[in-house]
């Protein structure tokens, strides 16, 4: 592959030796030296024009770790504020001659249009609604940890599933690696083309937690509910935020996750994203930073193969 746009093109043999890999990582990142050379004498520039705080960080650290060259750019200072676009900001850049760009943008599918458009892999990390691929890949790798494998388990993905870009590509993940999926959520908060994901589909959280391995929560995205129904905190918080009542229906043994930011109180109850039993939160960002070392060594080398 040449860039990393979305898991929707990945087969599931591209993702298990990507996690290989980034299982490789995850034991350099604990050691006392955490560094390698695989990308030395190589340009990334990381673009976000929509915030973060774990994917920004963590493949600004992931560029640096391998010893490339890493350029953050300040998208709120740049050109783009006096009307320059997205493919002229990407085409003034390309012409600095980087070898990886990291792209987030709040439309779904500038990254795929960007992509075309320049010499250079590029690496999406987050385009609107459509895809979140290294969320998708860090949760995967997190899962396979903690469980031992990545298919035939029972997965629940609960609440804004219409807004969420890392429920998308985790459904697409999951479904390559033959899990059930259950999506648990109100029915105004699930997507319209959801008959094509092969899922099932829960409106009770209890219900749809029965017996599962992994519990997925998701952040409620105000912030994509434009004039469209927002709930109450209140009442979401009690008919579909995970507290120890609901988790009970899951395996005793049953993992909590959230991508963050989270709203404690919200669609997670505190104590719970805390319980370090149960809850592989911060381990998901741990996993964040070695998958995306892979993903960029990866391509790094197929660039060097192709132009060899
Ligand atoms: N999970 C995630 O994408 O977090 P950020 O928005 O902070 O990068």
């Amino acid at each position: 592959h040449r860039h990393l746009l979305g898991i929707e093109q990945l087969r599931p043999d591209d993702i298990t030796a990507l996690l290989d890999l980034a299982e490789e990582y995850v034991s350099l990142n604990r050691g006392g030296h955490k560094h390698s050379d695989v990308l030395a004498g190589l340009t990334q520039i990381n673009m976000f024009f929509e915030n973060s705080t774990r994917t920004q960080a963590s493949f600004e650290l992931a560029g640096k770790r391998l010893g490339a060259d890493v350029m953050n750019m300040a998208m709120q200072a740049s050109s783009v504020k006096k009307g320059e676009t997205l493919i002229d900001t990407a085409l003034t850049l390309n012409a600095m001659h980087p070898d990886l760009l990291v792209v987030r943008h709040p439309h779904s599918g500038a990254v795929d249009l960007l992509a075309q458009k320049v010499n250079c892999a590029v690496l999406n990390a987050g385009d609107g609604r459509h895809e979140h691929p290294t969320q998708a890949l860090l949760d995967a790798l997190t899962i396979r940890r903690a469980k031992g494998r990545l298919h035939r388990l029972s997965i629940a993905i609960c609440g804004d599933i219409a807004h969420s870009r890392v429920a998308r590509s985790n459904i697409i993940l999951l479904g390559k690696m033959e899990n059930r999926i259950k999506l648990i959520g109100p029915p105004t908060l699930m997507p319209s083309e959801i008959e094509h994901f092969g899922v099932e589909v829960y409106d009770d959280m209890n219900e749809g937690l029965k017996d599962v391995d992994v519990v997925m929560m998701l952040r409620l995205q105000k912030e994509r509910m434009d004039g469209g129904f927002i709930p109450s905190e209140r009442e979401y918080y009690h008919r579909y935020g995970l507290d120890a009542e609901k988790l009970a229906h899951a395996k005793d043994d049953a993992i909590v996750m959230h991508p963050g930011p989270m709203n404690r109180g919200v669609e997670i109850d505190g104590d719970i994203a805390d319980d370090i039993n149960r809850s592989v939160i911060q381990e998901q960002v741990e996993m964040g930073v070695a998958v995306r070392m892979a993903a960029m060594d990866l391509l790094a080398r197929n660039h060097k193969a192709q132009t060899a």
